[in-house]
């Protein structure tokens, strides 16, 4: 056991170096913080969070003080007579009707107080025109389509500032396997991605900067590298991202040898490359994968060196993942990297 949290450990600790990498570009927010909240509902989220602690905070004192206090009062004295047992005391009214009562009440204003939250942050009008995206779960990815805007991707949502400059935006979160759930906690708290079932989910960032959110249900074996990144930017960059991310691939200008290589693999039966005969649903869109920050859902800086390691053995990387090791040849290897990458 020891050893293999000391394991998880290193992974964990290689993975955040490795992330380093990225991190360094401007206004990544490292630290996912409940309590910095960047968006209404986690700001309203925050606000009953330390309504919450500070509850349980004060039966917490209350209950260890009245332990320390009984056991320094009644602790064993030198004139205690050893043969005789302490008075026997059955049963009193007032205080088994006063810790029945308390904590029922206690449990109500918890009850009311959080159902009024989550009425307030669900019923929120998000202002008008919101803007629109679906939010798909998959183990271990998350697929992420804006039917309004044309835009098709992986892992990597872009949104613009909300305010007087830009409109909120509204999350549609399905799931086409087992339950996920969506946890940006800097943007809000988290709503899980039921298969079968649309839950949505609106915010309002107010500060450009990109914010982790990770898979927050277990969901399997890859559960804990199933990450996302939120980049809010202020509006016209994320309408540029929007119509970047739409186009189609522009065939002539991509690495044509490595494209045909990559046409010819079983690839194309798991992933779309917009604009060319590959259109397999089952894997993340590739059309625009030369332009993503990280890989495998989040897990690894968007490197040649990392692409390369997980075209050649995703099992190696992510064991449990989807994706096959697919025995290329060195060959079909560079070509087929070269090409993704060259999918800006
Ligand atoms: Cu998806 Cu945990």
């Amino acid at each position: 056991m020891a050893p293999a949290i000391l394991s998880l450990l290193q992974i964990g600790l290689l993975q955040a170096a490795l992330l380093q990498g990225t991190a360094a570009k401007s206004g990544e927010r490292r630290i996912t913080n409940i309590f910095e909240p960047f968006a209404t509902p986690a700001a309203a989220e925050r606000d009953i969070g330390l309504f919450v602690m500070l509850i349980t905070a004060a039966i917490f004192v209350a209950v260890c003080a009245l332990l320390i206090s009984t056991m320094i009062r009644f602790r064993r004295k030198p004139e205690d007579d050893e043969r005789q047992e302490p008075p026997q005391v059955y049963g009193s009214n007032q205080i088994e009707i006063a810790w029945t009562f308390i904590p029922l009440l206690i449990i109500f204003v918890l009850i009311g107080v959080t159902a009024r939250v989550i009425a307030v942050v669900q019923g929120a009008n998000p202002g008008p025109a919101p803007v629109r995206a679906r939010i798909i779960g998959h183990q271990w990815w998350f697929e992420v389509q804006f039917p309004e805007l044309g835009v098709a991707t992986a892992n990597e949502i872009h949104v613009p500032v909300a305010g007087s400059s830009g409109p909120a935006t509204m999350f549609q979160l399905e799931s086409v396997d087992v339950i996920h759930s969506f946890w940006v906690p800097q943007l809000a708290g988290k709503l899980d991605m039921v298969p079968n079932r649309a839950n949505t989910l609106w915010i309002d960032p107010t500060e450009p900067g990109t914010y982790l959110g990770n898979c927050a249900e277990y969901c399997g074996t890859q559960h804990a590298n199933m990450l996302l990144r939120v980049t809010v930017e202020p509006k016209d960059e994320f309408l540029a991202w929007a119509a970047a991310q739409k186009a189609s691939i522009n065939v002539n200008t991509q690495d044509v040898e490595g494209r045909q290589v990559f046409e010819s693999l079983s690839c194309v039966n798991c992933h779309a490359v917009r604009g060319t005969p590959a259109n397999g649903k089952f894997g993340p869109d590739l059309t625009h994968v030369g332009s993503r920050q990280t890989i495998a859902s989040g897990m690894i800086p968007n490197t040649p060196q990392n692409l390369r390691a997980w075209v050649n053995d995703a099992q190696e990387m992510k064991p449990g993942v989807l994706m096959p090791n697919m025995k290329l040849t060195k060959q079909e290897l560079d070509s087929v990297v070269s090409y993704l990458v060259s999918l800006k």
